[in-house]
């Protein structure tokens, strides 16, 4: 062992290891750092035997207390499903009108009807119920088949024209096929665009007025005011489904379009349909 040896210049120790003439200085580490070092040893130590640290052959240590993550998370998603068991016990006992009215659950609807809609609905109604050509806006005052609550549940539930056997039905005619001539059609139709404000012939629309009331009114109402039982738009309101243009309308006329709606009791469990009714309900025109 080297005796220890004073540097002459720095007056410190010296390691007493030496190269070439030059020797290596003894600078200890300092004792805030080699405390700190200790104390992490023990930590780790007691660390070790409390939690979950080192791998055995057939899993690892447990630690004295017990903790898992996994279990933690269990019983995170436990207490999740409570909650929502307390919801989904409410909605299948409650009717969509008593829903929407409690703001708790209304708000609890709204919230799941939404996303339950964009996934859904979106991609034939639009992003928040906006409409696309040809599929109707749901975020308007104007309802095919009733804009209450309980009639969205139930198109909603059924379908319109869909397979099942409690879809809503409603059928119009096709007056293209020798019940009406092609200047019949064309004056229903100014007649029909004159109910909005949009005809361009009145004289037209003039004769329009007797065809409509033999053969449009019975469904459409004496004024174009609609009727939801029979699924017949309102013709008097400048929203249309198919097109605003007198050729839009004597196409519906003379070779009509139907639109079809799924049902979605088979698809969605009787709570998401809820939710999303009082979601649809609330867009804008819910009555
Ligand atoms: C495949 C396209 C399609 C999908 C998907 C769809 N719908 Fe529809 N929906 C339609 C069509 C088409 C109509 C209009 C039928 C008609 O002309 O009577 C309609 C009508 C409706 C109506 C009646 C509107 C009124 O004025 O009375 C409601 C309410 C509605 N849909 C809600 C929904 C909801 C909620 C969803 C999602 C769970 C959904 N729809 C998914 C095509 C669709
Ligand atoms: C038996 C009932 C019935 C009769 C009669 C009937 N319609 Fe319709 N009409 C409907 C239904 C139902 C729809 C909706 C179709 C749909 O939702 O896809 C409709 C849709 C329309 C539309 C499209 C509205 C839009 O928003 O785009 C026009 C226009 C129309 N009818 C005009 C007429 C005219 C004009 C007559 C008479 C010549 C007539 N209808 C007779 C049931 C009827």
């Amino acid at each position: 062992m080297a005796e220890i040896e004073k540097d002459a210049i720095s007056g410190r120790e010296t390691t007493g290891h030496e190269w070439d003439g030059i020797k290596e200085l003894n600078t200890p580490l300092p004792r805030w750092w080699l405390y700190t070092f200790y104390v992490s040893i023990i930590w780790s130590i007691g660390y070790w035997i409390v939690y979950p640290a080192w791998p055995t052959l057939s899993g690892y240590t447990e630690g004295v207390i017990g903790y898992s993550s996994r279990a933690e998370l269990t019983k995170e998603l436990e207490a999740r499903d409570e909650s929502r068991m307390v919801w989904t016990d409410k909605f299948s006992a409650l009717s969509v009108e008593e829903i929407s009215k409690d703001s708790e659950l209304l708000n609890y609807a709204m919230a799941g009807g939404r996303a339950i809609f964009a996934e859904n609905c979106a991609p034939c109604h639009g992003a928040s119920g906006s409409g696309i050509s040809s599929y109707p806006v749901l975020a308007d005052d104007d309802w095919l088949w009733g804009g209450a609550v309980g009639d969205i549940y139930t198109t909603i539930s059924y379908g319109i024209r869909s397979t099942h056997d409690d879809a809503r039905l409603g059928e119009m005619p096709n007056f293209g096929d020798d019940m009406l001539s092609g200047s019949q059609i064309s004056d229903v139709a100014e007649y029909v665009l004159s109910l909005s404000g949009g005809a361009t012939d009145n004289t037209s629309a003039e004769r329009g007025t007797e065809v409509f009331a033999e053969e449009c009114a019975g469904c459409h109402g004496e004024n174009g005011e609609g009727m939801q039982s029979m699924g017949a738009p309102r013709l008097s309101d400048g929203i249309w489904i198919y097109g605003k243009s007198k050729q839009n309308i004597m196409s519906q006329i003379g070779a009509p379009k139907h639109g079809v709606m799924p049902a979605w009791v088979d698809r969605l469990d009787d709570v998401s349909i809820k939710q999303v009714s009082v979601y649809v309900h609330s867009l804008g025109g819910g009555q």
